[in-house]
């Protein structure tokens, strides 16, 4: 587990909604060292559930990702993750379990972020899921459930004493949700408290901030959630610039327009209904530019590949052309 992170690792964070195969494949290629799936529940796996298979697929670049499971039960939670290890052969990494998600809908029932407050329950699934498998088992969660109440160094030390052979820490308590910025001093506490590795979460926008996460954390990855989005470019741009210090000019308009309907185009190949989930990166992929108000209107009433591809081509000629004006003023 330490050599696959101790190059310092930049990591696709898991992003229900958003990170299914088709955008993994984009970052991968953009040079995401590692990719983790959308949060799996163990439960709807154990009931065959379609949708829930659907999460399991996987992009033709990626050799290596982590499947991230939650539920609460140990015994659902092992046999599902032994399932995985024999589906997936050789391209599961490892299995992550989530223990952060602070969503009313998954933690109300004692899954994801509520296992912060349940340290004797998170110990036992850790522990069974471990002792299932013999690939790695991981935990991904928060500075702590209620504010300003921090066990996340606590909890690493009972992760490893489970059975996990790395974790990783998002800087901000569930009950802060998104709110508010990424502590990076916890993920500091959280190195110095276990002797596994650590990842680095929150907040991680380029290069600048992924090189000021590794150097005030010593942390052995980062990864990267909500600055990936409309940005697979991100990665390239970081590990430029951990290697030389260089930041590497942002795509063109032209160059986002066109990742953007090569986005939409994979999704319409791969995915059954993906029309909301293609709004979505729309959105992102043309924020900044000139007249995104217009286009995320436009973005609501697209209803077939096509119609995405006119409107991305329509922001990228008119970005071009507020470009132009400008030179010549
Ligand atoms: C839309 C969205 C969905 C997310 N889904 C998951 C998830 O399925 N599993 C998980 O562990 N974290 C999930 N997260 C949290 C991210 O993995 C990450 O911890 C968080 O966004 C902080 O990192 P960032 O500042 O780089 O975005 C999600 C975040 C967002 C914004």
């Amino acid at each position: 587990m330490a050599s696959l992170f101790d190059a310092k690792k930049l990591i696709l964070a898991p992003q229900a909604g958003v990170t299914d195969h088709v955008f993994r494949q984009l970052c991968i290629e953009q040079g995401a060292q590692l990719t983790y799936t959308e949060m799996v529940s163990a439960k709807a796996l154990s009931y065959g559930n379609a949708k829930t298979q659907g999460l399991l697929s996987l992009a033709p670049n990626e050799t290596s990702v982590v499947v991230q499971i939650f539920g609460h039960e140990p015994q659902t939670m092992a046999q599902e993750a032994q399932m995985l290890e024999e589906r997936l052969g050789d391209t599961i990494f490892a299995i992550d379990i989530n223990m952060g998600c602070p969503a009313k809908k998954i933690s109300s029932k004692g899954d994801g972020a509520a296992l912060m407050k349940d340290p004797d329950l998170a110990f036992a699934i850790i522990k069974a899921v471990s002792s299932a498998v013999s690939i790695p088992v991981t935990v991904k969660f928060r500075r702590g459930f209620e504010l300003d109440h921090e066990t996340a160094p606590e909890f690493a030390q009972l992760a490893e004493q489970a059975g996990a052979s790395a974790v990783a820490v998002h800087g901000r308590y569930a009950q802060q949700f998104y709110r508010g910025s990424a502590c990076w001093d916890v993920i500091a506490r959280v190195k110095e408290a276990v002797s596994i590795p650590v990842v680095g979460n929150g907040d991680v926008v380029d290069g600048p901030s992924a090189k000021a996460l590794f150097d005030q954390t010593s942390c052995d990855a980062i990864m990267i959630g909500r600055g990936a989005q409309g940005n697979p470019w991100i990665f390239r741009e970081i590990q430029t610039y951990l290697a030389t210090g260089e930041i590497i000019s942002r795509p063109t308009p032209r160059e986002k327009m066109d990742m953007a309907i090569r986005h939409a185009y994979l999704l319409r190949e791969h995915e059954g209904n993906y029309l909301a989930r293609m709004r979505k990166h729309a959105m992102w992929y043309v924020a900044g530019l000139p007249g995104a108000s217009v286009y995320r209107r436009a973005f609501n009433d697209a209803v077939t590949f096509e119609d995405f591809k006119q409107i991305f081509n329509e922001a990228a000629n008119y970005a071009e052309k507020v470009q132009e004006s400008i030179q010549e003023s």
